[in-house]
């Protein structure tokens, strides 16, 4: 049998991990500043995530939610306890298009509308109404087609307020993330996250904070939403939250009450999940790692500021991007082909830096001067 060939393959197969690197089947070593697409948060392979799971291995993986499963209250006091929001409820699933889906589903059941805004550039997953929110037609298939979605230009304050003024009746939820990362890691301003809440309140309708990306700790706060100083009333969260292991998960403002039936999942919130994405909290909080996040990230931002040949050095905490322009076509391949470094990109022409949260000093030092010579080799047609 072959497999469906829907993505576009660097030809490599990686087997082994740990911390910040990779290695590939022929025992070469790689830098990634990846993270395999944002999803690792505490470090490949960590050791207290390692044996968590083997442990809950021993013991059970699975039942049904249709029993107590104890993991699940553990897991959501942890992230009470991490990210502030603690008298929020927690629904468990098992990524970020699922986590995007329940999250607009229950803005509808709970205002009784149809209208979501979403914006230029966003990206909310695969799934049938989160699809039908990303700003991609190339992704969205006829079914997924609605009228029920209205794109706005991102961070545009007079267009949010005049389709409140022409629609609000209407609109069930404002979905957006704290900071796009597909759309090229474009943050979303504080003053736009602040009017998305007041403009919310005053006609009744949700504010969903996609940080699917941007979320659990990686920009040096627990949400890239805080900055704003408000509370969404819907965070959708998954890449982070399993280090690896598929999990995601909606947090719930205390007024949005729930009801059985209302959201449902076979697999979301399983024992061996829980017990991964308790692992990655317990990691978080134990080594620090949105405060080094933050401080990680200052300093590759401020070393980046000053290479000559990127651009546009945006971003909080380690979710950073730069443009490349023409004259560094090539740069990207060339970092993973001659240094060994795997970076992200978003189309056209950005390098989305997305590493581990623990990335260390030594590690970003390595980064930099691996990207100046890789500058300086296209400079000088060395590549
Ligand atoms: C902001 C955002 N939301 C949602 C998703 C979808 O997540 P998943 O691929 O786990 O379904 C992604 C994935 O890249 C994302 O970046």
């Amino acid at each position: 049998m072959k497999l469906f060939d829907v993505y576009p393959l660097n030809n490599l197969t990686i087997d082994r991990a740990q911390g910040a690197y990779v290695w590939d089947n022929n025992g070469v070593q790689y830098l990634d500043m990846y993270g395999g697409h944002a999803v690792i948060s505490i470090g490949h392979t960590h050791p207290h995530w390692v044996t968590s799971i083997k442990k809950q291995l021993d013991k059970i993986a699975f039942y049904s939610n249709s029993i107590v499963i104890p993991l699940q209250q553990q897991l959501a006091n942890l992230l009470g306890e991490l990210s502030g929001k603690t008298d929020f409820q927690l629904f468990l699933c098992n990524s970020g298009a699922e986590a995007n889906e329940n999250a607009l589903k229950l803005a509808s059941f709970h205002t009784g509308r149809k209208k979501v805004i979403a914006f230029s550039k966003s990206f909310h997953g695969r799934t049938s109404l989160a699809v039908a929110a990303t700003d991609n037609p190339s992704i969205i298939a006829p079914v997924n087609e609605t009228s029920h979605v209205i794109f706005l230009p991102f961070n545009d304050e007079a267009a949010l307020t005049d389709c409140f003024n022409n629609h609000g009746q209407d609109i069930a939820a404002v979905i957006v993330e704290g900071i796009q990362g597909v759309g090229g890691i474009i943050p979303a301003s504080p003053a736009f996250l602040r009017l998305i809440r007041t403009q919310c309140d005053q006609y009744g309708a949700l504010y969903i904070a996609d940080s699917v990306q941007c979320g659990y700790g990686r920009t040096g706060q627990f949400f890239a939403h805080d900055i704003a100083e408000v509370n969404a009333d819907i965070y959708s969260m998954a890449k982070g939250m399993g280090n690896g292991f598929p999990i995601g998960g909606i947090l719930i403002a205390p007024h949005i009450q729930a009801k059985h039936g209302m959201l449902g999942t076979t697999f979301g919130g399983n024992h061996l999940a829980c017990a991964a994405a308790i692992a990655v909290l317990e990691v978080i909080q134990q080594e620090q790692l949105i405060s080094m996040a933050k401080q990680r990230g200052m300093y590759l931002m401020n070393q980046l500021k000053a290479i000559d040949g990127i651009e546009n050095v945006r971003g909080r905490g380690l979710m950073i991007g730069f443009d490349t322009p023409d004259s560094m076509k090539g740069l990207k391949k060339l970092l993973l082909e001659k240094y060994n470094i795997f970076t992200g990109e978003a189309k056209p022409n950005v390098i989305r830096l997305l590493p581990s949260l623990a990335l260390s000093r030594k590690q970003a030092d390595e980064f930099l001067d691996a990207l100046k010579e890789a500058i300086s080799d296209i400079q000088n047609n060395t590549a």
